[in-house]
């Protein structure tokens, strides 16, 4: 949830810290800081909110010569934001940052008190800072190594020692950490959660196992194993682009994410098409018996993943004939599933590092199920810790609310279903081709409905005050509209309801008064007059629809107070267009009530805590 980085080379490292911080933003935004050695001394920053509090706060100060460094940037979970809270937390010796959560920090923290420890916070950080410093003798790795033999819970831990000037140290567990390696040979290396934010600075990074210990120096990088051991470590090379961190002109990321979606599906499903059919050979999917051994499939992710993983079941159902069940992570983790060596269990996360769903492909592994994982951050926890791993290539995504990483997601769905059937025999090469080819179709027209933003955001205005929205859908159009409610609430704080359209007169149809927003799909050709006939339940008790339709149909002028048509394309692979128009109808609604829509409050990017 929080945000990392370290730097030790021969450039400011309060320049590059603060940069590093600013792109990890979206992983916490609740207070921020760094500590970097100046001379023999370790100052510190700190600041609750935004890092422009901290940026502020050090613009202030004289200017700081300092090539060595951590920085934090933070999502609360022990303490409130606050600038006590605000990591670094820093010992006599030693200061440290910390993203994760230490679950016995409390008997440590006892234990601490008794030989003498002081606390100033309310945070579990303190603990693992304290920790360290009354196990160290000198050697940072010894101190290091029997503090996370102490310590339960995740972590990844940047830290500097005051009496090592040239260092800094990391480890992980359960919690993603980077490496990453100077560019060129350049006399610099760095520490981040995520390699976007180092990638103005170099593309070459080293994946932290768990519980190994990193060693940097300028001019050397060594990472340790468990019996602090040196071994030598995979450098792996992103090919994440600065230009793709970087919000190039857009006035945020998540519009920019909206407009990148075409490019992004096709980035990530073209590579899988050979000769018109789906090929899951690049991601190592080689035995063909894979798409043909299991009789039942869970699908399991959270919040925006999930949406992906309910298209997922509803395609793999209707066309392969397989029960499939869709699980939140967070509630799938506490059952007692039903798996046996013939269940798929596919796991569904944007990150890769979502604690519950990693959970629970480790509660699935524990039980013997083949697992595959459909990811988009590559060498990610929930990646390496799967059977199989078909990565998204949407690039990095990072509003907190996800658009192209779902896309790409339910792109991914299409096609296994599609490797199913044929697998299967349920449907032959010449069908599947039809179906690929109208599936590239409907990717296409979604540049159609990118030019329709403007249209989309005269309607927004509609929605500056008010208090809450429903939304309604049938079939496919049910899992949209819970994606788009999803996302209207997450960045504009507007109180919406999801609903499949024949569901509300049991119950919820009594919240419907004069006057009450409602946005509704009705894109399903086969169950159009159904659904139809739903909304004007609403209309005739006062709701204000926003109706989007399919161009080509014939609706009622008395089902809407206005319409959007959108292109028409084959009810099957309407989802891949129509969530478009619900997320350019969050985001200008976000805007419009002036909300900060790449930093909605209270949430961070990826959810590395339970
Ligand atoms: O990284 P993941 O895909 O595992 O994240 C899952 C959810 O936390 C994520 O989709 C969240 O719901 C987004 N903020 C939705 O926009």
């Amino acid at each position: 949830m929080c945000g990392v980085v370290g730097y030790v080379g021969e450039n400011n490292s309060v320049d590059i810290l603060m940069d590093g911080l600013y792109s990890l933003e979206y992983r916490g935004y609740d207070s921020a800081g760094i500590s970097v050695i100046e001379n023999d001394s370790i100052i510190t920053f700190k600041s609750e909110g935004k890092i422009d509090n901290l940026q502020n706060i050090i613009n202030k100060n004289k200017k700081i010569e300092s090539n060595i460094g951590i920085g934090h940037t933070r999502w609360a979970t022990h303490g409130a934001p606050s600038d006590i809270n605000a990591h670094p937390h820093s010992t006599a010796r030693l200061s440290l940052v910390h993203n994760g959560i230490i679950e016995n920090y409390k008997d440590i923290k006892d234990k601490l008190v008794k030989k003498g420890y002081k606390f100033i916070s309310e945070t579990d950080t303190e603990v693992a800072a304290n920790l360290i410093d009354s196990l160290y003798d000198g050697n940072p790795l010894i101190a290091i190594r029997k503090a996370i033999e102490i310590i339960e819970g995740s972590y990844a831990f940047a830290i500097i020692f005051k009496d090592k000037l040239d260092k800094v140290y990391a480890v992980r567990k359960g919690a993603p950490l980077i490496v990453a390696l100077g560019k060129d040979g350049k006399n610099e290396n760095f520490i981040a959660s995520d390699i976007s934010a180092v990638l103005k600075y170099t593309n070459k990074y080293i994946i932290m196992d768990e519980e190994n210990i990193a060693e940097l120096k300028k001019n050397r990088v060594a990472i340790y194993d468990k019996d602090l051991k040196e071994i030598k470590a995979k450098v792996s090379e992103a090919n994440w682009t600065l230009e793709q961190a970087e919000k190039s002109g857009y006035e945020h990321f998540m519009i920019k994410e909206i407009h990148e979606q075409p490019k992004a599906i096709l980035d990530t499903i073209e590579p899988r098409i050979v000769h018109g059919i789906p090929d899951f050979k690049r991601d190592n999917i080689l035995d063909e018996n894979f798409w043909t051994y299991f009789d039942r499939v869970y699908i399991v992710g959270c919040g925006t993943a999930m949406h992906a993983a309910m298209i997922g079941k509803r395609l793999i159902e209707d066309n392969c004939r397989i029960p499939v069940e869709c699980e939140i992570a967070s509630e799938f983790r506490y059952k007692n599933p039903i798996l046996t060596d013939k269940t798929l269990a596919i796991f569904v996360s944007q990150s890769g590092e979502t604690a519950d769903t990693l959970a629970a492909l480790n509660l699935v592994k524990e039980r013997g199920c083949k697992s595959l994982a459909i990811v988009n951050v590559n060498g990610s926890s929930i990646a390496r810790a799967s059977d199989y791993v078909i990565y998204t290539y949407a690039g990095p995504e990072i509003s907190v609310a996800s658009t192209k990483a779902y896309s790409v997601q339910v792109a991914i769905m299409y096609l296994i279903t599609f490797k199913i059937s044929l697998a299967r025999k349920l449907k032959n090469e010449k069908e599947i081709k039809i179906l690929i080819r109208n599936m590239l179709n409907a990717i296409d027209s979604i540049n159609k409905l990118l030019d329709m933003s403007e249209e989309i955001k005269k309607l927004c205005v509609d929605y500056k005050e008010v208090g809450s929205i429903f939304f309604m859908g049938r079939d496919l159009d049910y899992y949209q509209v819970m994606e788009g409610a999803l996302k209207m609430k997450e960045i504009s704080y507007i109180h919406c309801e999801a609903y499949a359209g024949g569901e509300l007169k049991h119950g919820v149809i009594s919240l419907i008064t004069e006057g009450t927003s409602v946005v509704a799909l009705a894109i399903q050709e086969k169950i159009l007059n159904k659904m139809i006939s739903n909304i004007k339940e609403v209309v005739s008790r006062g709701a204000k629809v926003l109706l989007f339709a399919k161009e080509g149909m014939n609706i009622d002028k008395d089902a809407y107070d206005k319409i959007i048509y959108l292109p028409n394309i084959e009810d099957m692979f309407m989802p891949i267009a129509s969530i478009i128009a619900l997320q350019l109808l969050a985001y200008h609604t976000a805007v419009v009530r002036g909300c900060d829509v790449d930093k909605p409050r209270n949430l961070a990017k990826s959810v590395t805590v339970e």
